[in-house]
């Protein structure tokens, strides 16, 4: 039994040296190792067949060859799973596939400000676009808005000096063109503005389509021809639109637009201040006194202007019940768009 075991011994060296690939461990441990049917546990088991005096002996050594078989076999275990080149010592697998960058995307209102633009574009309106930082002559007073006029506060302005803000709509676009070109005009100008001003649908930092056109002849009908045409492909479902008498002292007459809230389906809800509707647009017949101040003939010419809040369309192409979703940067929010 002795020489059986170094016997045993010398082949499980041999075997374990002759290994080299993790798939092969397995069958050697089953072999040499196993429980059921290993060598090692056969000679274990004729211990008992043995003379009582040789039996200690024997047990002890039997115990030291699979002691040692063990540890090799470990050992090898270890070398194989360092050097097969799929994990380093710590544990990291450079066979696993690379991560995935997630790839950005436009910014929702972004998107639908680029939409609004290809389908203005599509009517033969111009791109132009004007400074954030604007000067109190084209924010107010270009636009028949002088110091001190009450309609400064339907704007909560934010000041950066006396005669220096952040425009409060595109508006000053109008008088920005118009001075420095003759009619015939048909321009949009997209971009930033800011108010002081937070709730459910008001944004201190919003987003304006103005959109304006001064040629012969031009009249209300125009005007509402243009956005119905607009409204109609922007929003692909059928909403319920209204035309609302209002008040702008750079247009006369002037109209507010609204669309049925799409929240409550015009029943009425927080959103839509329970009156079943979101404004979502100003416009006018533009005054001859802003004709008047860029040189224009008021009796020659006319024109139509209009200002879009894209957030607000936004939020009634996409059902959103709160306008400060769009800019608290929540990734969850955000790439469903
Ligand atoms: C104006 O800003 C005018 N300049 C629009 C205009 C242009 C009238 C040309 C006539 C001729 P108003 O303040 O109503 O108007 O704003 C226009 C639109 O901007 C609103 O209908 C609304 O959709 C959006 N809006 C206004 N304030 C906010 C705000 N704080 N947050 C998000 N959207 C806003």
């Amino acid at each position: 039994m002795k020489e059986e075991l170094s016997r045993l011994k010398s082949e499980a060296i041999e075997s374990l040296q002759r290994i080299s690939q993790a798939s092969e461990l397995e069958p050697f441990r089953v072999r040499f190792l196993g429980r059921k049917g290993g060598s090692l546990t056969g000679i274990m088991r004729r211990l008992s067949e043995v003379s009582k005096e040789d039996r200690p002996k024997l047990g002890q050594l039997a115990n030291t060859v699979k002691e040692e078989i063990t540890t090799l076999f470990e050992q090898k275990k270890k070398d194989l799973a360092q050097h097969s080149g799929t994990q380093t010592k710590k544990g990291l697998d450079l066979s696993l596939p690379g991560r995935r960058i997630p790839f950005g995307k436009l910014h929702p209102v972004t998107q639908v400000m680029e939409e609004m633009c290809a389908i203005f574009e599509g009517m033969g309106f111009a791109v132009a676009e004007g400074p954030d930082v604007e000067t109190d002559h084209y924010n107010f007073e270009a636009l028949n808005i002088p110091k001190h006029h009450p309609a400064r506060d339907m704007h909560d302005t934010f000041y950066v000096s006396d005669s220096i803000l952040l425009r409060t709509h595109t508006s000053p676009m109008q008088a920005r063109i118009m001075e420095t070109q003759d009619p015939p005009l048909r321009y949009i100008a997209p971009g930033k503005v800011y108010r002081c001003d937070s709730d459910i649908t008001h944004t201190p930092m919003f987003v304006q389509v103005e959109g304006f056109l001064v040629d012969r002849d031009v009249s209300f009908a125009d005007l509402k021809g243009v956005l119905t045409s607009f409204l109609q492909q922007i929003f692909t479902k059928d909403l319920a639109v209204r035309f609302r008498p209002s008040f702008f002292p750079f247009t006369e007459p002037s109209a507010e637009v609204d669309i049925a809230c799409v929240i409550c389906g015009g029943e009425g809800c927080r959103v839509c201040k329970r009156t079943g509707w979101i404004e979502i647009l100003g416009a006018g017949l533009i005054d001859p006194e802003v004709m008047k101040m860029v040189g224009y003939d008021p009796d020659e010419y006319s024109g139509f202007a209009f200002g879009l809040g894209v957030e607000r369309i936004a939020m009634l192409k996409y059902g959103i019940n709160d306008i400060r979703l769009y800019y608290e940067n929540d990734l969850r929010f955000l790439s469903q768009f």
